[in-house]
């Protein structure tokens, strides 16, 4: 979580008032998360490298100025972390202020309705009310359609996938997935600010003429409905999964069936 587990040295640091001992190396987000704390998080996961750029899981160090990621921040020996304050609660219901007013607020008809990390976040942080009005982001180029300049069509070339960018918050799980999992480097991210979108290939590609191989890492990264199964689109979210280690080698790749 933040970064995957690391094998260093024993280092022990206090997370809002419980002691935990870790490796060095391993991140402050990681190391809450052994003291049975879940901070709220975005971009991390458990099988990418942290890349620290939701600012959802916003800490608090003693004898340190700001308030750092803990996803990317390592753990050192004698540290007293906060995850909880007034003011980190603050800070995290304005980044999910910022998330959910760039987003459609179609979770009802949305096929990730109950299976969303953005909806978990917003309700984790306590979000009730976002007080600025959708622009020119996401949202608004599906509203504007072709008139609008910054629109972006859905890809439904994949026969697997779907890629819908006006639910896409940027976090580019999907991008690390492609590359650390996949080992792919299909997926980039394209422009800047609002302009900024994930992208197959070269301008202009669409997933079936990219490099993507339908390996579904990115489907699996993915915390909203941009990148959403086809068979989840039909049929709904799964109640049940298997997952199965593929014993044919020593690598040991794992499929889920659902
Ligand atoms: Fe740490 Fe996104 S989860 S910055």
């Amino acid at each position: 979580m933040g970064t995957p587990a690391k094998t260093g040295a024993p280092v022990t640091l206090t997370v809002d008032g419980f002691a935990v001992t870790v490796p060095e190396g391993t991140s402050v987000m990681r190391a809450a998360a052994e003291a049975g704390l879940q901070i709220p998080k975005l971009c991390a996961t458990d099988s990418v490298e942290a890349f620290g750029s939701c600012r959802l899981c916003v800490v608090e160090i003693e004898g340190r100025r700001g308030t750092p990621a803990s996803c990317t921040t390592p753990v050192a020996e004698g540290m007293v972390v906060r995850t909880q304050s007034d003011r980190l609660m603050k800070l995290r219901k304005g980044v999910m202020e910022l998330y959910i007013s760039d987003h459609p607020l179609d979770c009802l008809t949305c096929a990730a309705n109950g299976d969303c990390e953005l909806q978990d976040m917003a309700g984790a942080v306590g979000l009730r009310d976002v007080r600025y009005e959708a622009g020119d982001n996401h949202f608004e180029t599906r509203q504007g359609g072709h008139e609008n300049p910054l629109y972006i069509a859905e890809d439904d070339s994949n026969p697997y996938f779907t890629y819908d960018p006006a639910k896409c918050i940027v976090c580019s799980r999907c991008v690390r997935a492609c590359e650390e999992v996949q080992g792919t480097f299909a997926l980039t991210i394209e422009g800047r600010g609002f302009d900024s979108r994930v992208s197959a290939g070269m301008a202009g590609d669409d997933f079936m003429s990219s490099d993507c191989v339908s390996c579904g890492a990115c489907v699996q990264a993915c915390p909203t409905a941009t990148l959403q199964e086809k068979s989840v689109i039909e049929l709904g979210t799964p109640t049940r999964s298997v997952i199965t280690t593929c014993a044919y080698c020593g690598v040991g790749c794992s499929f889920k069936a659902e």
